[in-house]
């Protein structure tokens, strides 16, 4: 018998510091938490149509209770819609209710939904409150937390955006339960990268209670994600805007992730599945350069794979094609993409490579 956990994480940012809260049952939270930081009044209360329909009621609810007049605004579910066409789309809707300067968003959906928001919160009258209310395992222990916002552009994702951090953040995990179980476990496959770049401990407990954590059991998932949190809270404090290179740890599987993604064409795998990939991949370069254990590798894929995530690079997506992809992925600097390299479990190394040199060794 344990007692429900709440757990609150600060994202320490001075004057733009947020509380990020882990627990269960929190959506009737929303409304007094927007008015203990002394909003008011008209609020925007933006989600999907699939989000919005389970879980708009509540939140709606509980921001009426604690007096503020939303106007709820549903965008269209999927990666597809993150547009400049939709945010357009909630600029209208949110301008017609009368927002102002000071009226707050709540954005209820996964990062989709919480990546749209905030762009709009970020630009809206230059830039208004948003709580986060992410409602994906993503958007948890990911996207809701460390203020980047945007939406893609016709040749390429997330190319117009900006840095607005939320005023807070409400993870909920009981609502991660109407999730479709694929979407589920890729969302695991973040979590894992939290033990693996910053938290052997959590590494462990994922490990020990694999089978717990794939029945959502609530306390294990609180203390799961609020682990990820942390550790997100603690890069995005060091690194708010993605300059120092601290962030950049952030990355660790994402180099052949988004290679994996991208000549895939954005259909084979969802994000945290290919991440998965990109993990392993990365785990057996840093053994070819002698940076790790080589049991890391087996241990590792032990972990994805009973989650049942990809944890090889199939064959046919060795080759040319992926040394391209890579090579336009952002991250790359003087030619050489600089490569998140894992020493041990919990600790990251960076290192400069040539996308060449990392499919060499998968
Ligand atoms: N801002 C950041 O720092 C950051 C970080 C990582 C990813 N992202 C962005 O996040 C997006 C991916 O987010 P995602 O994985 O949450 O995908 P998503 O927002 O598309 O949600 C996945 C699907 O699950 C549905 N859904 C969401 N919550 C649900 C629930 N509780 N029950 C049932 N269905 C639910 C959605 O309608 C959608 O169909 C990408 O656009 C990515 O660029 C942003
Ligand atoms: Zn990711």
């Amino acid at each position: 018998m344990t007692a429900e956990r709440v757990e609150e994480v600060t994202v320490e940012l001075g004057p733009r510091a947020y509380q990020v809260l882990v627990g269960s049952s929190l959506l009737h939270l929303t409304g007094p938490r927007l008015a203990s930081l002394g909003l008011r009044g008209r609020c925007g209360l933006v989600t999907s149509a699939r989000v919005g329909a389970l879980y708009r009621a509540p939140v709606e609810a509980s921001l009426r209770a604690a007096g503020f007049e939303p106007t709820v605004v549903e965008l269209p579910d999927g990666e597809e819609h993150k547009t400049l066409a939709t945010l357009e789309r909630l600029y209208d809707g949110l301008l017609a209710a009368g927002l102002e300067r000071r009226s707050p968003l709540v954005a209820v959906g996964g990062g989709v939904v919480g990546d749209v928001a905030g762009f709009a919160a970020a630009t809206l009258l230059r830039g208004i409150p948003i709580l986060q209310v992410p409602t994906t395992l993503l958007a948890q222990v990911d996207a809701s937390v460390g203020g980047k916002t945007g939406v893609n552009h016709r040749t390429g994702k997330n190319l117009l955006g900006a840095f607005h951090q939320p005023c807070g953040v409400i993870a909920d995990v009981d609502v991660l339960r109407s999730l479709p179980r694929r979407e589920y476990v890729a969302g695991l496959a973040e979590v894992v990268k939290y033990g693996l770049i910053g938290d052997p401990g959590l590494f462990a407990l994922i490990e020990r209670n694999l089978d717990a954590l794939l029945r959502l059991e609530s306390d294990l998932l609180v203390r799961v994600v609020a682990a990820c949190v942390r550790q997100k809270a603690a890069v995005v404090a060091a690194d708010e805007r993605e300059e120092t290179g601290a962030r950049a740890v952030l990355n660790f599987g994402h180099t052949v992730g988004h290679g994996v993604e991208a000549v895939t064409e954005y259909r084979r795998y969802l994000h945290g599945e290919a991440v998965a990939i990109g993990m392993v991949a990365a785990c057996r370069v840093s053994q070819a350069l002698g940076l790790c254990a080589p049991g890391l590798v087996a241990r590792v894929q032990g972990v994805l794979g009973r989650a049942g995530l990809p944890a090889e690079l199939p064959a046919e997506l060795r080759g040319p094609q992926l040394v391209a992809a890579m090579r336009t992925d952002k991250k790359v600097a003087g030619g050489k993409i600089r490569f998140v390299a894992i020493e041990d479990i919990g600790r990251t190394r960076l290192v400069e490579l040539a996308s060449s040199e990392i499919v060499n060794q998968l």
